[in-house]
């Protein structure tokens, strides 16, 4: 395969974006990181591309990992596409640098800001029939970049968001290890094992019917909105609240965190809960 792209997503987004990308160069595979890295090279590769959300102003940690661990042909023409809602921070840098130490550079990188889905914390927004649209059209311009190999300086942090990042972001990065404690499971579920499958870390595993979270989450919010019984809520109990050290001033989110019955809930309007649970496709253009 001459063209691969590697996308994380929770709830679409990134996903949305490598399918346009792919179809626009046409002979390119999307491959999600949720596949074993040691066994997707892209060393026999001319284009490579990396698509992710921005989480905590920074790329997630399972995409580190995974790009970390992937072997890449270091004469390619490597992309990247970062998708966040407002702030991405270091999120492309942070890409760069472990680029750089495998010897390969970042030929282009662009942002593409997108509807915000953490819906954990707040509903989703801007209004997607707002946002997406603007999101698309974007992503067909970056698609004729790509496909013209064009070279692109890679967004970086402000020096305010530089300066802040470490003490805003730090104490949620810290909490991440505990971000699945507060799932519940209501009775409603009908063990249908779908929050299991489009799970982009393997992080739920059915048992006796039961999802139980196996505490690599990433909080991406994929089996909140793919759920079709809506029976994944979000509930802070008391021991875990002092764990998640609610009441210092450091983690002022965490004080509203919750899933409320009649959140909105939001998944990119293009990508089904189905095609969530893929973990590649072929594109011929
Ligand atoms: C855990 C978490 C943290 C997030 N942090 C940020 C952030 O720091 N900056 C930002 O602009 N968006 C942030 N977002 C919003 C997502 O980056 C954005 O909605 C993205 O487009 C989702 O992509 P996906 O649909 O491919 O999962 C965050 C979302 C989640 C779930
Ligand atoms: S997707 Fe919902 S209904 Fe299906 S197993 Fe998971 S929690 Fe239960
Ligand atoms: S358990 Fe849910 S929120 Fe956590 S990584 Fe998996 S799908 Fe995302």
């Amino acid at each position: 395969m001459k063209n691969k792209i590697y996308y994380f997503t929770g709830t679409g987004n990134s996903m949305r974006a490598a399918r346009i990308i792919a179809d626009h160069l046409g002979d390119t595979e999307i491959i999600s990181m949720r596949t074993e890295p040691k066994k997707e090279s892209a060393l026999d590769c001319d284009v490579v591309g990396f698509i992710f959300p921005v989480y905590h102003w920074t790329m997630p940690a399972h995409a580190v990992a995974y790009v970390e661990s992937l072997e890449i042909n270091p004469k390619a023409y490597v992309f990247a596409i970062a998708m966040p809602s407002f702030i991405c921070g270091i999120a492309c840098e942070t890409l760069a640098n472990i680029l750089r130490k495998k010897h390969i550079r970042l030929s282009y990188g662009n942002l593409v800001y997108s509807v915000a889905n953490y819906a954990i914390v707040y509903p989703p927004f801007p209004p997607a029939k707002i946002r997406v649209p603007a999101t698309e059209k974007k992503l067909k311009a970056i698609a004729g970049d790509i496909k013209a190999h064009e070279r692109r300086a890679y967004p970086r942090a402000s020096k305010f968001i530089r300066r802040r990042r470490k003490k805003v972001m730090s104490p949620y990065l810290a909490l991440q290890k505990y971000a699945d404690n507060p799932f519940t499971i209501s009775n409603a579920c009908v063990s249908c094992g779908l929050c299991s499958r489009v799970c982009p870390c393997s992080n739920i595993e059915l048992v006796e019917g039961k999802p139980t979270f196996r505490h690599h989450c990433a909080n991406c919010m994929a089996c909140v909105v793919s759920c079709p019984k809506r029976a994944i809520g979000y509930e802070i109990k008391g021991e875990d609240r002092a764990l998640l050290n609610a009441s210092s001033t450091r983690t002022p989110l965490v004080k509203i965190m919750g899933l409320p019955k009649n959140r909105k809930l939001y998944r990119n309007p293009y990508i089904t809960a189905a095609d969530l649970t893929k973990d590649r496709e072929l594109f011929n253009g």
